[in-house]
């Protein structure tokens, strides 16, 4: 497996390119499903999460051909168009979905398309269990059935989906891009009420609009849909990665740094913009994007408590916790959307940080610097967290496990080496 090597303490300075939302990606690649004609999404980014779901697709009876180049810098990333013009299989094997849990958004396109699917339940991941009830529960709401057997779930449709008037209970990203790609092919209309407002699924509705769905309040918690006998062929843009950004903004500040980000969208990420200011992070917006500056000035604490968006995004909360392990004073992060994702604490505390846990509240006292170790990644974001805390500690830090990092992050030692950034990889063996 391979590994990071850093050695910290140089402020980041110059520019980086954001590329396409992981997030967005993966639920607009199955949107495919819904048409026999051509989908080509631009702005890709080539990362690990991609390639299975691409893989996933494939094996759907999906064709894909792949152009465009994303050398460092290029805004346009990867250009993938995908044509399901026939679906030759309905069932996503547990090999594939256990590697990605966004593999359950192929259900309510199969569904809708085909009129039945078999897809492995995800499974929990190191954040938590990560159940898809909600999903299932509003696909029988539109005239599903839904077993669940030997580990999979058998839906089935007779004819086509019906127009149901969902409320979710709880905010589901996931939940709601199932129910949204399911209801544009369905018979009448779908209100889904409660409804996710993540930047991702407003990105998918639009693209289900430039395919000829008709979908109301977008960006809003209430989606209105009026299903269509079928859906067409189209040219679509990812948005740009918020959460990414985040985590090279945080990079910058935690070098005590001055960084443009290209391509990224101050206006997708407006509370952690928010919180970066409260902590004494200058923000600026450029043409191409933001700088963040924070070589002058101090870095303070602040609290923070996750929640669904526009709140203060779950994906962003081991990137803040490691610049509060060297602001001056406390900070209290509140995590209330996942019950285990505080991973990262153990190991920033081994490079020297003061954090304490309590329940779904982890309280950070900042230190003057934190010394490099060897520390393992665990999940996605708490090896983006130990990234950036690696940067700014003093001496070497080795990040083991960084197959978590290559699932989000494309090219992360290149980006940040081209800031100055002392990082490299470190090929390991195939299976340690
Ligand atoms: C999406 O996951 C993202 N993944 C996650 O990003 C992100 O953390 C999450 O949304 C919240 O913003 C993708 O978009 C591929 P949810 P998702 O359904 O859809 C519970 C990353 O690091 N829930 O909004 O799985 C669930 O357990 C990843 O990029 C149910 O109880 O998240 C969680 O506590 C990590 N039943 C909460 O809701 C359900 O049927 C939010 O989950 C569905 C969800």
């Amino acid at each position: 497996m391979d590994r990071i090597r850093i050695v910290g303490g140089t402020p980041l300075r110059g520019m980086i390119p954001i590329g396409g939302a992981k997030n967005a990606a993966l639920a607009l690649m199955p949107a495919c499903l819904l048409t026999d004609e051509t989908l080509a999404l631009s702005n890709l980014p080539h990362l690990v999460d991609i390639t299975t779901m691409a893989n996933l697709l494939a094996q759907h009876g999906v064709t894909m051909a792949l152009n465009g180049d994303s050398a460092l810098g290029s805004p346009s990333g990867h250009t993938l168009e995908l044509t399901a013009a026939e679906v030759t299989n309905t069932t996503a094997p547990y090999d594939l979905v256990r590697r990605m849990r966004a593999s359950v958004l192929v259900l309510g396109p199969l569904l809708a398309r085909c009129g039945r699917a078999r897809v492995s339940l995800p499974g929990g991941c190191a954040i938590g269990t990560r159940p898809v009830d909600l999903h299932l529960k509003a696909l029988e709401q539109m005239g599903a059935t839904i077993d669940l057997q030997e580990g999979y779930i058998t839906a089935e449709a007779k004819g086509r989906l019906n127009g149901a008037h969902i409320i979710f209970p709880q905010i589901t990203v996931g939940g709601t891009e199932n129910a949204l790609m399911a209801a544009t092919l369905a018979e009448g209309e779908t209100i889904i009420a409660n409804a996710a407002r993540e930047p991702e699924v407003a990105d998918l509705a639009r693209c289900l609009v430039t395919m000829g769905a008709r979908i109301d309040g977008i960006g809003t918690g209430t989606l209105r849909i009026q299903g269509v006998e079928r859906l067409h062929g189209a040219h679509y843009s990812v948005v740009p990665d918020r959460i990414e950004t985040g985590s090279y903004a945080i990079a910058a500040a935690i070098t005590r740094g001055d960084v443009e980000l290209a391509g990224a969208r101050i206006d997708l990420m407006e509370a952690v913009i928010k919180t970066l200011r409260d902590c004494g992070v200058e923000i600026i917006p450029t043409e191409r994007g933001f700088r963040v500056k924070a070589d002058a000035g101090e870095i303070v604490g602040t609290d923070i408590m996750t929640e669904p968006y526009p709140g203060f995004p779950t994906d962003m909360q081991a990137q803040l916790m490691a610049l509060m392990t060297t602001a001056s004073g406390a900070s209290m992060l509140t995590e209330t959307i996942f019950e285990n994702r505080f991973m990262h604490v153990p190991e920033l505390m081994r490079m020297g940080a003061k954090i304490n846990v309590h329940g779904a509240s982890a309280i950070v006292r900042g230190v003057p610097n934190l010394s490099g170790a060897q520390v393992m990644a665990t999940d996605l974001r708490a090896s983006v967290s130990l990234v950036l805390a690696g940067l700014a500690a003093s001496g070497e830090t080795i990040i083991n496990r960084v197959y978590h990092l290559d699932r989000g992050y494309e090219r992360v030692e290149e980006k940040l080496a081209a800031c100055g950034a002392c990082i490299e990889r470190i090929k390991g063996e195939a299976a340690e």
